[in-house]
């Protein structure tokens, strides 16, 4: 079969299964808020509607010093990009032709980039057995003639975010080796308070890189936005690179609204601590793995028949609920179901599929 590439795609699925069009399908698949887009947000465009009569600003000056406010940082430290996207692929242009490392399972896009520029890349895998636990000891062997170490924290498939004590480890030996660490957040936004992420190292670190997007957190796939922060040398050439008017007016325009609004960002990690006790405690009681996630989607499989992941996505569909599969993710090899968490009453259809599925077993 011929899996499609990303998350949220319903309508492909049903296709590839040969579905009744009008068979509903509960999207557990995509990894956005559930809680999103922000009320406001509407209304907010609808009246940014006349901006869309001018160039933006090529700077973006309100909206770059509104984020460099809102991180703490200097603002000749962030450019804002066209979604994580394209911060990624801005940054593996920054390296091209030159030797990456990259940490499986993980987003393609990494890997995609670094081809399109020529890089040359090496994989590494994180410790399935052990949590998808980070292989620091591999790394910092590997990290020599490398220019560039690809993480994603949180991680993506996996939810897991890497421990503070490993990415020092490897920023300082990266000072040492000439490497530069880049740590896509893209879904930092939903982790409690306690685990923060790295905008405050950029200071003692000029190897770290770090990439966000606002796409998940407030559900906005279609508006493209997100940013780099970096250090300022690298900042200034990104920007030489990237293509003039990247981020279209509408979307400069509601940036400042977007990360005023902490609210909605406390309900959003309201929701998924209440959601993720939620599940995890129904998920143990059924006998299901899932992986240690702090964010909103974690891996699914079923621990009394683990070889059995694709009739688990198969019984799903039947019961209406789609989720990721992981065929694409190197070193998971379709073993494990990417899953959402989504509203309460969704939840509670995928945990009464999951029963169904158990009881039948
Ligand atoms: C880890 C990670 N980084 C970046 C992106 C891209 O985000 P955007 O839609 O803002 O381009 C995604 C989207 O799935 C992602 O999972």
């Amino acid at each position: 079969m011929k899996w499609p590439n990303h998350g949220g795609q319903p309508e492909a699925i049903k296709q590839l299964l040969c579905m009744n069009d009008e068979k509903q399908l509960l999207d557990f698949s995509a990894n956005l808020n559930p809680l999103g887009p922000p009320t406001w947000l509407e209304e907010a465009l609808t009246n940014s509607y006349e901006t869309i009569r001018r160039y933006p600003d090529p700077a973006y000056s309100t909206s770059s010093a509104m984020v460099a406010d809102h991180e703490e940082i200097e603002p000749d430290k962030v450019s804002l990009t066209n979604g994580g996207a394209e911060a990624i692929f801005l940054v593996a242009k920054y390296f091209e032709q030159g030797k990456a490392l990259i940490v499986h399972p993980t987003f393609l896009e990494y890997e995609r980039a670094c081809k399109h520029y020529h890089i040359d890349v090496e994989d590494i895998f994180y410790e399935q057995a052990n949590d998808f636990k980070l292989p620091v000891e591999t790394i910092l062997a590997k990290l020599k003639n490398k220019n560039v170490l690809f993480l994603c924290r949180p991680n993506n498939p996996s939810g897991t975010v890497i421990p503070e004590e490993d990415i020092k480890v490897l920023l300082e030996e990266g000072k040492k080796t000439g490497t530069y660490v880049v740590v896509d957040e893209a879904f930092v936004d939903f982790l409690p308070a306690s685990i923060p992420g790295l905008t405050s190292w950029l200071a003692a670190y000029p190897n770290l890189i770090l990439l966000r997007s606002l796409t998940k957190m407030y559900t906005i796939p279609g508006l493209r936005i997100g940013y780099i922060m970096a250090d300022t040398a690298i900042i200034n050439v990104l920007k030489e690179e990237q293509i003039p008017w990247s981020i279209n007016a509408l979307v400069n325009a509601i940036v400042p609204k977007l990360l005023e609004d902490s609210r909605f960002v406390e309900q959003t990690r309201d929701w998924l601590q209440e959601q993720s006790n939620y599940i995890y405690r129904t998920l143990k009681q059924l006998n299901f793995y899932f992986s240690d996630s702090n964010v909103n989607f974690y891996l699914l499989r079923d621990n009394i028949q683990p070889k059995r992941t694709e009739a688990l996505f198969y019984f799903l569909v039947e019961n209406g609920i789609l989720t990721r599969h992981t065929h694409n993710f190197k070193g998971l090899r379709g073993e494990f179901l990417r899953t959402a968490i989504r509203s309460k009453e969704e939840n509670e259809q995928l945990l009464a599929a999951l029963q169904k599925w158990r009881e039948m077993s």
